[in-house]
Order: C-alpha cells, then sequence, then structure tokens
C-alpha cells in the first residue's frame, strides 16, 4: 500500500529526520523541486510533483523525465488538480506526461477527482470517465483519486463515498487507486479500510513528520 506526501509549494520538514523517523516504513514524498536532490540523497523514495513530456526542449519551467531519473528521483505525481484548476493542465496533457514519464521509468501517480458543482450537479462518474479514458494501464502506474472539494478544505470524503469512486475508477482501469484529500492521521484508517483504497495521497497533514509517520504506519499495517 503506498503512502505518499504531496509538500506542494512548501517547503517541507527535514529530510534526514523524515528518514529516521520513517524507519523501514514504505512512503513516497513529493518535496519542492529544490529539494528532490537532497530527499534522495537521504534515503527517502522520492517523486516529483509533476513532469513533462518530451525529454528536453523549449519549455519553460518545466522539467523532463531523464533529468529526474538522473537525480535518483522514482517518479513523478501527474494531473493534480491544482495543476488542472490554476494551471491549465488538460486531460490530453495529463495523458502526455504520464505515458512519457512511463515510457522513462518513472513511477506515475496520475490524479483525477470531480470538483464540488460537478458532484452536486450529478456528473461525478463522467468526469471520472472523461479523466480516466485518457490513461492506458501499466505496472508503474497507479490513481490518485482525490476529489476536489476535499483538497486542503477538511472535507474528507466519507470512507463509503470514497469506496464508491474507487470501484468506479477500477472498473475503468484495473491499478491501484489511492485516495487524497484531507487525509489525517485520525481519519487514515477508516479510510485505508475500505477494499478499494489501495493507499493515500496526503498534502498537509504530510508536512509533519509526526503526522506522516503515523499515516505511513497506517498504510503499512493494511
Ligand atoms: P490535502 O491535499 O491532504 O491537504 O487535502 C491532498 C492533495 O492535494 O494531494
Amino acid at each position: 500500500m503506498t503512502v505518499a506526501g504531496n509538500w506542494k509549494m512548501y517547503d517541507g520538514p527535514d529530510s534526514h529526520a523524515l528518514r529516521a523517523a520513517l524507519g523501514d516504513l514504505p512512503h513516497v514524498v513529493a518535496p519542492p523541486y529544490t529539494r528532490l536532490r537532497e530527499c534522495v540523497d537521504a534515503g527517502l523514495t522520492t517523486y516529483a510533483q509533476n513532469v513533462h513530456w518530451a525529454d528536453e526542449g523549449a519549455f519553460t519551467g518545466e522539467i523532463a523525465p531523464p533529468m529526474l531519473l538522473a537525480l535518483g528521483v522514482e517518479g513523478a505525481i501527474v494531473g493534480h488538480s491544482e495543476r488542472r484548476q490554476y494551471f491549465g493542465e488538460t486531460d490530453e496533457g495529463v495523458a502526455r506526461r504520464t505515458a512519457a514519464a512511463l515510457a522513462a521509468g518513472l513511477n506515475v501517480i496520475a490524479c483525477v477527482g470531480e470538483t464540488e458543482e460537478q458532484r452536486e450537479a450529478g456528473e461525478t462518474e463522467d468526469v471520472l470517465r472523461r479523466q480516466v479514458a485518457v490513461l492506458e494501464r501499466h505496472e508503474r502506474l497507479v490513481v490518485a483519486y482525490e476529489p476536489v472539494w476535499a483538497i486542503g478544505t477538511g472535507k474528507t470524503a466519507t470512507p463509503e463515498i470514497a469506496q464508491e469512486a474507487h470501484a468506479f475508477v477500477k472498473s475503468l482501469l484495473d491499478v491501484p487507486v489511492l485516495y487524497g484529500g484531507s487525509v489525517k492521521p485520525d481519519n487514515a484508517a477508516e479510510l485505508l479500510a475500505q477494499p478499494d483504497v489501495d493507499g493515500a495521497l496526503v498534502g498537509g497533514a504530510s508536512l509533519d513528520i509526526d503526522g506522516f509517520v503515523t499515516i505511513c504506519r497506517i498504510g503499512s499495517s493494511r
């Protein structure tokens, strides 16, 4: 079971203290680009928060798969809702980033999820179908179901809502599905107990060493 911490544009915790606190617990951390090398050197399983599809080129502000691999980075998050909402990333772009990263040898966490308006309008399944349709099964691909209304809001999906969405995503694409959206040490156990919840993508709570280690421990005991 994968528990991944997305530090977003926060500097994040001390890498050596985190490494020591995690011990043998499986984990992934996705720090800002400026701390990737340090996290790799500290022995953390390290992913980037995005990756471009080209090996190199005139793409200001982007990072290529070979550049991440050269640092010892093992994977990347792709299509996070903040990328889609604030930086105009599309399903097609997410598909290209995902395919290129997988082809290069990176692991990928591809994010999907509906907004509050879409859920209220009864469009959740249509949105998920559209977002998942551009992805192809791969042994190094996992999907993260992150309802946008639950990200950073403290509003977690109930375990039932998460289970239903995860089962739906898996009916479309046979890959592990992580849950993301206000996962905390005190709600992780009931979310991760759902049969189709295969891990967690943790934002805010991953910035706290004790909280993140607690969630990783819950994940590893499942
Ligand atoms: P959150 O973020 O845990 O702070 O809600 C989750 C995410 O965006 O991956």
